[in-house]
Formats: C-alpha cells, structure tokens, sequence
C-alpha cells in the first residue's frame, strides 16, 4: 500500500495534459487521477457543467472532437501541451447487415474522425517529448457480434496511434493506444439498462476474461498514467489490451 510519499504520487508534476471525453467515465476518473500526481488539466467534452464537475479548477472546453472548424479555433488558442488523453468516443450497436449508413457514420465521426482531428490540429501544440494516449478497445482486437461500426472505428484508432508514434518520433513524442474490455462507466451502464437482460448480460460480459469481472475506472487511469508520464519513457506505437485477460485466451 502507497504511503503516500513515492514517486508516483507526482509522475505528472509540471505536465500540461489534455482530456477529451473528460465529463464522465475514464476521462473523467483519469483527470482527477492526473490532478492527483501533479499535472495542469485542459478538459474537453461537449457539456460545460459535467467538466466542472470533473475538476472546478481545471480549464474548460466545451468541445466536439468531430467537428473540424470547432477543434482548428480551439487548437488556435491552446497552450502548449505535455500529454493529450483522447478518451471521448461513443458506442452504438448493431451487425454490419443491421447498422443504418448514418450509424456508420457517426461512429467514425466520435471514435475515429475524433482522434484524428485532435492530432491533426493539436499535434503542433504538444512539445517535444510529450506522450499522447488513444483510447480503442479490445472488441477492436477481437470480434464480437452486434458493435459492428463501433469495433471498425476503434480498430482505425489502434493504427492510427502506430502511425503517429512514427510521425511524431523525431521530436521525441510518443504515442500509445489501449484498449479496453469492458469497464463499469456510464456507457456500459446505459447498454445494460437497455438490456431486457441487465444481470445475464453482466454475468456474460464478466465471463468472457480470465479474471471473471468487469474492470474499473480506476484501473484505465492508472494506466494511461503510466503512459503519459517519463516512467514509460521508451513505450511508443503500442496498443496494450486491458482486459482482465481477454485477449490472451480463446
Ligand atoms: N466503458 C467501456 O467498457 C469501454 C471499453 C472500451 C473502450 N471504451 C472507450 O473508452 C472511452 C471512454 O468511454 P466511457 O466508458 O468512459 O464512456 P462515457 O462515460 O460515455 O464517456 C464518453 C465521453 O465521450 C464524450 N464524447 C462523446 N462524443 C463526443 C464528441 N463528439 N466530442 C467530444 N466529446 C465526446 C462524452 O462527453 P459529452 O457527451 O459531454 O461530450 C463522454 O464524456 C470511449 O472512447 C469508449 O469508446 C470504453
């Protein structure tokens, strides 16, 4: 148990992060936990009072990550930064068959269009060194029926963090993916209050990994802490499965 007095307790000391999708779930718990070890916050989502809420004394950027004119004048008028955590996305059901073309396109537009445009805008804001963490999933590893568009989406944010660990490494900037099984976060929990089935279903998506449970807020921030701070230094165009295990069985 922590004391309290290690060197994790201030990783991020000095460091100006960026958090998409910081108005609830892992954004939300990896801003507070990012405040926790010292760094400066700048938190983007699209309503003002739930990034309040994160964090009071944070910056505020009521934002949508999709919308090219929107990030290009938030961009223009945004501080350097150390480490961007691209969390915001948004997740919609449906087989390749069943998805109307405009579901298709709405989960490019909040999970891939997102991400890029935020990189394509604020890649010359990040200073030398700096680590930028996108956020994909393990159903982007691994295919699962019914989150068709959503997994295709996810899967271009697994490249697209290779792709910019490669542009961005003369200057020293690293860029990771993870990818997560399922978390107990507001979208989760409005998939299973839609459920006719809210406790099978739990029970199903606890039992598909080894370690026979959903993880936590918690867990996905410690992590993405992790690979924004100096520690993992020498960590770049990875994509790291969080999963309880998942991705290493059939
Ligand atoms: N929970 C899981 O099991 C799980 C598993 C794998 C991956 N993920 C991924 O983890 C990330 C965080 O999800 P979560 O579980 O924390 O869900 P969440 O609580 O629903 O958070 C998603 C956030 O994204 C923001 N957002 C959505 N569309 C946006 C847009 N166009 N522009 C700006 N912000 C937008 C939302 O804020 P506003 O509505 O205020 O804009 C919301 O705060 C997502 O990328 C998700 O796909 C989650």
């Amino acid at each position: 148990m922590s004391s309290g007095t290690g060197p994790l307790e201030r990783s991020l000391a000095g460091k100006r992060i960026l958090v998409t999708g910081a108005g609830s779930g892992l954004g939300r718990a990896a801003a507070r936990l990012f405040r926790e070890r010292g760094a400066e916050l700048e938190l983007v989502g699209r309503r003002l009072a739930a990034l309040q809420e994160t964090l009071p004394e944070a910056r505020h950027s009521p934002l949508d990550h999709a919308d090219e004119a929107a990030v290009a004048a938030f961009a223009a008028g945004c501080r350097p930064l150390d480490g961007m955590f691209l969390a915001a996305g948004e997740l919609r059901t449906g087989s390749v068959e069943g998805t109307p073309t405009a579901d298709f396109d709405a989960m490019i537009r909040a999970n891939l269009q997102g991400p890029w445009l935020m990189a394509h805008h604020l890649g010359p804001k990040l200073r030398d060194g700096a680590s930028v963490v996108l956020v994909g999933s393990n159903i982007a590893l691994r295919a699962i029926p019914d989150s068709a568009a959503y997994s295709v989406a996810k899967a271009g944010v697994h490249m697209l963090a290779k792709v910019l660990a490669l542009e961005w490494a003369a200057r020293g900037i690293r860029c990771n993916a993870i990818a997560p099984g399922p978390i107990h976060t507001p979208m989760v929990e409005a998939r299973l209050a839609a459920s006719a089935d809210p406790a099978g279903d739990l029970a199903r998506l606890a039992a598909v990994n080894p370690l026979r449970r959903l993880g936590t807020e918690a867990e996905v921030a410690a992590l993405a802490a992790h690979l924004l701070g100096d520690e993992s230094a020498w960590t770049t165009g990875v994509v790291i499965p969080i999963d309880g295990g998942a991705d290493a069985v059939y």
